[in-house]
Order: structure tokens, then sequence, then C-alpha cells
């Protein structure tokens, strides 16, 4: 049994055309139009229960992947009408996002870009929303809060300072793109420095020296030193969580986008070397890295690391050139090509997600998540795919991280 899969399958895999993206994009921007009422007011969960999405408050970290989904719809489509319901929706939303960090509701964690880039931000990107560029800029002031000067990163999860949550994830590399936004807009420089200071205290310590990563990082509350690595949501400490490592492949093409630091792509080139040789022959990720050398076939997969991987790759591909470039794009499409074959959902009745089989936290012997979303739809695995598909297609897309 080959462990993982050989350079020849991918050489050989085939990448999504041009005709399947758009039919694919198109089948999206149907799926959002068609569920868009029965959210009203509210948004669906992280993850779907027997791949139908529940709608619930505006709570968590996922709700703003809602909102993106239907900025990239209202970016997509093409009826006129279409765009008005869409646009609509979506201003409702942003109200709520406003709400939201007005009140303080939920947002004591350091996800204020997963909720606040692709709504609030895209808001003001796409239509000059003045309530989003507001509700933005508040996310913005309340992420800064949870900087520690002593290690110099963002505490992820907890009371601040707590001994037990002395550490940033990997996740987070994803949630600077707003403070990189909220530097530009108000010419103040602290929003900007605190994600600098974060990247490279990441950048130093969340990648192992097999090009794997850490899921989470304790550093020293004294000095400010790497005290551990460990795992959250992956299997266990020493393996590699899927989305962990493709939080890592578009993180470091953000990192390099933000800083132009040139070490930076080698990281890049690092992390997704380790994800793409350590994936089953579909070359749709198990969970976790670990898993797909031929044994595990029960595992589930998580079909949303592949579409965040590819976002990456196509990010990183505009810094690069010639044949570098051409790969990065290329295996953006391998990956978009198993997705929209055997992972979408093809008919909408049977689904208001757009793909299957993702896996939010899949409890193990060794880890300490609370299990929730096994082999589901997940909803940052539905936006980071029409995020993908609309990147591919139209490269001078104006992203909203
Ligand atoms: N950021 C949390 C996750 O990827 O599940």
């Amino acid at each position: 049994m080959s462990k993982w899969i050989s350079k020849d399958k991918l050489k050989d895999h085939p990448e999504i055309t041009r005709g399947e993206a758009e039919d694919a994009l198109a089948l999206c921007v149907s799926g959002v139009l068609k569920y868009l009422d029965a959210y009203g007011d509210r948004f669906p969960g992280p993850a779907s229960v027997q791949n139908r999405y529940i709608p619930g408050e505006n709570k968590g970290w996922t709700t703003g992947f809602y909102t993106g989904q239907v900025w990239l719809a209202y970016e997509n489509a093409v009826d006129e009408g279409d765009r008005s319901r869409l646009l609509h929706s979506a201003e409702a939303q942003v109200l709520s996002f406003y709400e939201r960090i007005r009140t303080l509701c939920d947002v004591e964690h350091h996800d204020m870009g997963f909720l606040y880039s692709p709504s609030c931000v895209a808001a003001y990107k796409l239509t000059g929303s003045e309530t989003g560029k507001k509700a933005a800029l508040l996310a913005a002031d309340k992420l800064i809060t949870r900087f520690q000067p002593v290690g110099e990163f963002i505490q992820a999860w907890g009371e601040m300072g707590a001994a037990d949550n002395y550490r940033f994830i990997i996740d987070c590399l994803l949630n600077l793109p707003l403070l990189y936004w909220a530097s530009a807009e108000t010419g103040d420089p602290k929003y900007r420095e605190i994600a600098e200071k974060h990247i490279h205290t990441a950048m130093k310590y969340v990648i192992r020296e097999d090009d794997s990563t850490w899921h989470t990082v304790f550093m020293n509350s004294r000095t400010g030193e790497f005290d551990h690595g460990a795992t959250c949501q992956g299997y266990k400490d020493g393996s590699a969580w899927a989305r962990g490592q493709a939080w890592g492949i578009y993180g470091t093409a953000v990192a390099y986008k933000y800083t132009g630091r040139e070490e930076y792509i080698g990281y890049f080139r690092r992390v997704a070397g380790y994800f793409m040789s350590h994936l089953p022959d579909d070359l749709c990720p198990f969970w976790d890295l670990t898993f797909g050398n031929g044994d595990e076939e029960e595992e589930p997969r998580d079909s949303s690391s592949a579409v965040i991987a590819a976002c990456g790759m196509l990010q990183m591909s505009e810094f690069l050139d010639g044949e570098e470039k051409k790969q990065c794009i290329s295996l953006a499409g391998k990956l978009l090509k198993t997705i929209t074959d055997s992972y979408r959902v093809k008919d909408l009745s049977l689904s208001n997600g757009r793909i299957l089989h993702g896996t939010y936290s899949k409890r193990s012997p060794y880890n300490t998540c609370t299990p929730e979303g096994v082999d589901e739809c997940v909803l940052w695995g539905d936006y980071y795919y029409m995020e993908a598909l609309t990147r591919l297609l139209n490269p001078d897309w104006n992203c909203y991280w």
C-alpha cells in the first residue's frame, strides 16, 4: 500500500476546468438563494446535522462565513432580482454583526477576523457600508485587547493570562487581515504592529522540523519563550490536524502578503508540501493527516481543509512567478476537482450546505475537543469552496481578507 499519494499520481490528477468551476459556483449561488429566506434574521450553526444546518443566533466563531457566502453569491449572481435579494439579506446580517460587537455578545475570543472580515469588511469593500466599517473597526479594537506582550502573541481563548490558556493557535493567522485593514482605514499603525508581532511569533514556533504544524502553542508567561505545543482538534499532539495544516497554508500566504518577508515563502512551501504529500489518492484529506496510509478507511474526511488549502495556494500564486506560480494554481485546481466531483452538494433538495464530508471536531483518546460536526457540512468549508472557485475564475477578485 502506498503511503499517501505518490508524486506520479498527484501529477496525473486532473484539474477542474473553467466550465466545471463556473457550473459549480453557479450551483452554490443557487443554493444560497434557495435557503436565503429560511434563515430570516438567523444564521446557520457551525456544522450541519445530517447535512442540514439549523438556524440559530449570531453566536460562536463561524457566522461570518454565512454572510461571506451571501456576499460571494451577490458578487457572482447574474440576475438583478437575485442580486438585490442577496444585498438586502447581507445588509441585514451586517447590522446583526454591528449589534453583536456593540453589545459585546460572545466576543471574548480571538475570532474577530473570521467573524468580521467576510461579513463587515466585505460589506465595506463591496458597497461602502458605513455600518460594516464601524462594526469591523470595533471588532479590530476588541481583537487587539487579546495581545500578550510577554511572548508577543494574540491569546486565542479563555480568560486573559490564565495559565491553562496562555497560548495562540495556528488558525489565528486568518484573524489578522482584519488588523491590517483597520490600520489602512484609520491610519493608526497600532493594529498592524500587533498583527506583525503575532505573525513573527507564530512563524517562529508553529512549524515543526518535519514541516507539519502545531495546532496550539503554549508560551511561558514569565520569559515569553516557547513552552510546548499541543493539539485540541487534531488526533494527538504530534500529529498534523488537517485543518491546522490548511490554516497554515493560507496563513503563511497571508503572512507574506502583509509583511513581504521572503522567508515566509519558504514556510509556505514547507507547510503546503507536507499537506499535499499526506493526502489520500483522491486528494480529500482525512481529518488528521496521520491517516491516509491505507488502513484508516473508517476515519472521516475534512473537505473544508482541501478548500482552505486551495485558497491559500491561489493567494500565494499571486506573489510567485513562472513554474511555481503555475504549480500553485494547478494544485488548487486539483483539490477543487476532487471536491467538485465527489464531495459537493449536487442536489439542493438534499442539503442546505455547499460541500459534504467536513469534520469540525472529532474526539480522539488523545485530544481535548468537544465532539461536533463529524462528517457533516461545515460553514467555513462552504464559504472557502465559494471563495476558491471565485479566486480561480477571477484572479483579480478583491478579497475580503
Ligand atoms: N478555527 C477553528 C477550526 O478550524 O475548527
